[in-house]
């Protein structure tokens, strides 16, 4: 479900277009971020994803073909994270997140950038959720912003299977399937 989810919010939204857009994913080592970013780079985007310990950063570079990785939680200033490796602005953003990391994000997009909505995690579970501040610039650079359910898109399920299935025979599409790296993950 995590890959077809996947499938569905990049290769049939996000990533829909081929071309050497800049695409951010942020919780990239979770079971939805990881095919995202890959997806991404098959589409040929250069790609950073951020994640929230070291090993998982260099699972995003080493693994998962990420072009560049960091961790959200060593980040005094998010804004400027992104704006280091996004100095020309993001072109697509993949949000499973939400909070501070969206207020980041909008200071950081290009105008005519497209967001893909897929989940906000961090707001899972709080009863009073935090706002978000920078909503203007939704307006200012005309983002197209749009959230998405995978079981909408059913129909397209033997599709991500056959795409996804080649990908991963060709090697394009790595998982991880020892143990000890989902152990070094969960860390
Ligand atoms: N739209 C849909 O149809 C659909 C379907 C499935 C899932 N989703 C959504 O997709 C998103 C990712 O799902 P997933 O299955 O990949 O999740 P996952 O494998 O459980 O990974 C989630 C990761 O999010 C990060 N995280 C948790 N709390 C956070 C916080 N407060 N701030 C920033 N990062 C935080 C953690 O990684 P770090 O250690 O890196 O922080 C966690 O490992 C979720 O929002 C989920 O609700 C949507």
């Amino acid at each position: 479900m995590p890959g077809f989810t996947a499938y569905v919010g990049s290769m049939r939204s996000a990533h829909q277009r081929k071309g050497s857009l800049s695409s951010f994913v942020s919780a990239a080592s979770g079971a939805v971020g990881q095919i995202v970013g890959q997806v991404a780079k098959l589409r040929g985007c250069y790609v950073v994803g951020s994640a929230g310990t070291k090993q998982k950063v260099e699972l995003l570079k080493d693994k998962f073909g990420f072009d560049a990785a960091f961790n959200y939680k060593e980040e005094p200033d998010l804004t400027a994270a992104l704006k280091r490796y996004f100095p020309e602005g993001i072109n697509i953003y993949f949000e499973n997140v939400g909070g501070p990391m969206l207020d980041a994000v909008l200071l950081n997009m290009r105008t005519h950038g497209r967001i893909a909505v897929c989940g906000l995690v961090s707001l899972h579970g709080l009863t009073d959720p935090v706002g978000i501040h920078n909503l203007f610039c939704l307006v200012r650079k005309r983002i197209r912003t749009q959230g998405f359910i995978q079981s909408d898109r059913l129909y397209l399920f033997l599709q991500f299977a056959e795409d996804i299935t080649k990908h991963y025979r060709d090697g394009k599409i790595v998982d991880l399937r020892k143990k000890r790296e989902m152990g070094r993950l969960c860390m």
